[in-house]
């Protein structure tokens, strides 16, 4: 019985990591949830983009305020969209059972979503909408496929779609380019997600920058003490440095009888 056990695990265990290679690949981004500026143009598109649906209630507004340095009458006229108080947690008014009704899934809170996830899938997500006919709101995503959320984005990305085009050859790992000229080696691929020149308000490179920043905003509301952390840790180093010379000149003082 035991053995037969064994022969079935062994047997279903390439299928399992075969299902793993099918991941769609994530896009890597690098995170700064001490970038300011990022922070501050995040929240402003969480504000406008995402809290028609989306939560983000163990956070509020205030500390928002605080933390990414704006002043708060700017935060009241330009971030609180619902009538909720600066002291007020960052809740919304739609109801989990409709939104179910609505989309097939209630939008889920998002104050802790960049632990549950990682910035690098939120990126990718975010940057994956693309049109789908066969979808009840035209659209589907690479990354998170069939998901319920429409792609709210649209207006700034433009429209995406899924079809052919040249992309730069990659072996082991290292992108290919020819040793002659020093241009990179394409060839077409197709099933690759590819923009509608035109058809946004932000160039890639914009939109990019602006996912980015949603994400930077989305870490630092999982996780907002890392900000304290990181400058608390930096008074500790000082101190320590600080320290040592002290206890160098203290050390220096009891051996000196010794020699
Ligand atoms: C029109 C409503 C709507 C808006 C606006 C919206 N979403 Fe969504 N979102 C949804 C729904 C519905 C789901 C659940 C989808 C599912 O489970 O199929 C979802 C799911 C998600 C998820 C996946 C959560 C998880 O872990 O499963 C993330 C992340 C997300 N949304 C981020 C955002 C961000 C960021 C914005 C703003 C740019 C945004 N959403 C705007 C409706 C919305």
């Amino acid at each position: 019985m035991k053995k037969l056990f064994a022969v079935l695990i062994l047997a279903v265990l390439p299928a399992v990591s075969f299902a793993n290679t099918l991941e769609p690949e994530l896009e890597k981004v690098e995170i700064d949830v001490a970038d300011k500026v990022a922070l501050q143009d995040g929240a402003r598109t969480f504000a406008n983009y995402c809290m028609g649906c989306h939560s983000a209630k163990y956070q509020r507004y205030e500390r928002v305020a605080n933390d990414l340095d704006i002043p708060v009458d700017l935060m009241q006229s330009h971030l609180i969209f619902t009538g909720a108080k600066i002291g007020d947690h960052m809740s919304i008014g739609m109801q989990p059972a409709d939104a179910k009704a609505w989309f097939g899934a209630a939008p889920p809170d998002l104050t802790l979503v960049a632990r549950v996830r990682g910035t690098d899938w939120l990126y990718s997500y975010l940057k994956s909408f693309y049109e789908d006919p066969a979808r009840p709101w035209g659209v589907n995503n690479k990354v998170f496929p069939n998901v319920g959320m429409p792609n709210v984005l649209v207006g700034l990305q433009g429209r995406q779609v899924v079809g052919c085009k040249q992309v730069q050859i990659v072996e082991d790992g290292k992108k290919q380019y020819d040793p002659l000229t020093g241009t990179p080696l394409t060839h077409e691929a197709c099933d690759q997600l590819t923009i509608v020149p035109k058809s946004g308000a932000l160039t890639e490179e914009q939109f990019d920058e602006k996912v980015k920043n949603l994400v930077t905003f989305l870490a630092y509301s999982a996780n907002p003490v890392k900000l304290q952390h990181q400058r608390i840790g930096t008074y500790v180093l000082l101190y320590l440095a600080f320290f040592f010379v002290f206890a160098y000149l203290l050390k220096r003082e009891y051996w000196k009888d010794v020699h």
